[in-house]
C-alpha cells in the first residue's frame, strides 16, 4: 500500500456552532466543533467540551444547554466566541438572547437555527466532558424553510477544518442519498 502514517490526532471536517448555557444566571456562549446528532428517537446530540472551560459550569448547573448555528456572516461573532473566556469577559450582550421551553438554554435570536436541550448523560473522558442532550426544541426562521423543513443552503452553516483551522461555507450538491447507491446496488445484483 502507498498511503502515507500521518499519526493518529487527525481531525475530520467540523459545523461549528456557538454553544449557549446559563452561568451563575447569565447566558455565556462558546464557539464548538465537536458536535454531531448522536440518537434519532428522541433526538439527541452530544457535544465535546475541555473541563478548563467556564460554559460547562452552567451547563452542570442546570442540565440544559443551547446549540446555536451561525451563519457564515457570523464568522467575527462566533470565532470570538472562540478565543474569550467568560471566566473573564462579560460575553452575555453580544447577541439578542431568547429563552424556549426550558427556560434555562440561552439562544441567539441572529442565528438561523437555534435548539435548546436538555443533558440526558455526561461522559468524562481524559480532557473533555462529552454531554449528550436531548433536543427539546428547534426554533428558525420562515425565509430559512423549504417545504416546511430547515434548507441548509439557506442557512449557509459555517464549517471549520483543523489543524490549518480554517472556516468554510458549504460547496456543491452532489446527489441524493439513500439514492444514488440504488443505481450501483442494480449493477452489483
Ligand atoms: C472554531 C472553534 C471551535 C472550537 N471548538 C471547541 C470544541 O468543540 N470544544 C471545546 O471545548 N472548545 C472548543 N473551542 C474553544 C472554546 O470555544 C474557547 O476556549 C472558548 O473561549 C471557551 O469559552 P468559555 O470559557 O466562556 O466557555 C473552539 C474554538 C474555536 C475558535
Amino acid at each position: 500500500m502507498n498511503k502515507v502514517n500521518i499519526g493518529n490526532n487527525v481531525f475530520i471536517p467540523m459545523l461549528v456552532v456557538i454553544v449557549g448555557a446559563n452561568v451563575e444566571g447569565k447566558a455565556n456562549f462558546m464557539a464548538v466543533g465537536w458536535i454531531t446528532r448522536v440518537n434519532a428517537q428522541p433526538p439527541m446530540l452530544a457535544i465535546g467540551i475541555n473541563k478548563a472551560h467556564y460554559t460547562p459550569l452552567g451547563i452542570r448547573e442546570n442540565r440544559t444547554f443551547s446549540v446555536n448555528f451561525p451563519g457564515a456572516d457570523m464568522v467575527e461573532k462566533t470565532d470570538y466566541c472562540g478565543i474569550v473566556s467568560g471566566r473573564r469577559t462579560d460575553k452575555s450582550k453580544i447577541f439578542k438572547v431568547f429563552y424556549g421551553e426550558t427556560k434555562t438554554a440561552p439562544m441567539i435570536e441572529e442565528c438561523p437555527l437555534c435548539m435548546e436541550c436538555k443533558v440526558v448523560e455526561t461522559v468524562d473522558l481524559p480532557s473533555n466532558t462529552l454531554f449528550i442532550g436531548e433536543i427539546v426544541r428547534a426554533y428558525t426562521d420562515k425565509l430559512f424553510l423549504t417545504d416546511g423543513k430547515p434548507d441548509f443552503k439557506k442557512i449557509n452553516p459555517l464549517l471549520f477544518t483543523m489543524p490549518d483551522n480554517s472556516y468554510w461555507a458549504m460547496g456543491e450538491y452532489i446527489a441524493k442519498a439513500w439514492y444514488v447507491g440504488k443505481k450501483f446496488k442494480q449493477k452489483n445484483e
